[in-house]
């Protein structure tokens, strides 16, 4: 291990929460940092409803994803507080778990194969029949079949996480875009700002391996919100509710895939349909919730749906650190993405879980732009063995 390098010149590309969350490391480390984004945290931060569960985000054969979940979500309590302390603002922060419900006896059937691989894990899920489900969170459905309480996850506001990281990176933060070259960037109107270290946190936008797959969500208030956050599976489709503060709730969230430069994500009509009726169909209330918000957004999506973090080839002479490829665990990752991409920057230790997701794993892999690339979608389907584009 090498002796950290105090005051190198770190230009971030990308200011949504993960670029934002290493920019803060990097300052505290002592280095000179600066964010390019012309929109910062109005990418996939926007929409995020802010999950802390990698149990419940959890997916059949990604092991290596949930230990780096379950170690990102051991340092958020720490985060959150050195956060709210530095900026004065609240991130909202609640713990609680996540709350899996099954609609019906498939749907059960579901929840309980992947309590069992989480218990494989060694990631408690306890198992609730209907009565107890409602007695914890008597606002859902009475016709649900049953669910499970995931005890550990938590979640936190990213909009405010993001206004906190904003405001204590000040005017480091250039509202600007900004291409990597040899030796930094250079911003569109032509200003070259030289680097010894570009970190690459672009979300599906420029990263090798990562493409946009489109998530909507809706924002609404209701008199009649649950306290937990919800995941459930209504009749074979996936909703997921997030509780906020003063009765709104997080409404998630459609994956689709676009093809790359597909124009800006917009909402679809069948997307909120599906949306709603789900959620609806999980929590009666929300008949008479009001609609606060309807937004679409692309998350950064990698054919194994872990992050890269790491060392990239470079033309050199600066370095290049890659952040990306979060999927749907930016919110979640933001704290061990903080401290590997630092940990890369001064030859430290990088944290074992992170370890496993070096951006040169898909090296041997066609990228997207590969006439032979197919995106994973195992995802989107019940059987993950069934993979078209396995091994995925
Ligand atoms: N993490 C939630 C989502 O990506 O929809």
């Amino acid at each position: 291990m090498s002796a950290p390098l105090p005051g190198l010149r770190v230009a971030v590309v990308g200011g949504g929460i993960v670029g934002l969350a290493c920019a803060d490391e990097l300052v505290r480390a002592g280095h000179d940092v600066h964010v390019f984004d012309p929109a910062p945290a109005a990418g996939a931060t926007h929409a995020a409803a802010g999950m802390l569960a990698p149990a419940g985000e959890a997916w059949f054969g990604e092991e290596a994803l949930l230990r780096l979940g379950l170690d990102s979500l051991a340092r958020w309590p720490a985060y959150a507080a050195s956060l709210e302390r530095r900026s004065g603002r609240d991130v909202d922060l609640r713990t609680g778990g996540t709350l899996l419900v099954a609609a019906d006896r498939d749907d059960l059937a579901e929840l309980r194969r992947a309590c069992a691989a989480l218990e494989t894990y060694a990631v408690r899920a306890d198992e609730l029949d209907r009565r107890s489900l409602r007695a914890l969170e008597p606002t859902v459905s009475a016709r649900v079949a049953g669910g499970a309480l995931l005890p550990d996850d938590c979640h936190v506001a990213p909009r405010r996480v993001a206004g906190a990281l904003l405001d204590l990176l000040g005017e480091r933060v250039v509202r600007a875009r900004a291409t990597p070259t040899p030796d930094g960037v250079v911003l569109d109107d032509g200003r070259r700002v030289v680097a010894d270290v570009v970190v690459l946190a672009t979300g599906a936008v420029g990263v090798p391996h990562v493409r946009p797959v489109r998530g909507e969500v809706v924002r609404v208030r209701t008199r009649d919100a649950p306290t937990r956050v919800l995941r459930a599976r209504v009749h074979g489709d996936r909703v997921y509710v997030v509780p906020r503060a003063h009765g709104e709730l997080v409404v998630g969230a459609t994956e689709e895939e676009h093809p790359a430069g597909d124009g800006p994500p917009l909402p679809t009509v069948g997307g909120l349909a599906r949306l709603l009726e789900t959620a609806r169909l999980l929590l009666p209330g929300l008949d008479t919730a009001e609609v606060l918000e309807v937004v679409a957004r692309d998350r950064p999506g990698s054919p194994d749906n872990g992050p890269l973090l790491g060392p990239l080839a470079g033309p050199g002479p600066a370095r290049v650190l890659v952040a990306g490829g979060h999927y749907r665990g930016g919110v979640l990752l933001a704290p061990v993405t903080a401290v590997t991409i630092r940990a890369h920057v001064d030859g430290l230790d990088v944290p074992p879980a992170a370890r496993p997701f070096t951006p040169d794993r898909f090296a041997t892999r066609p990228g997207p732009d590969d006439k032979d690339h197919q995106p994973c979608t195992c995802t989107s389907t019940d059987d993950p063995t069934s993979c078209p584009t396995a091994p995925c």
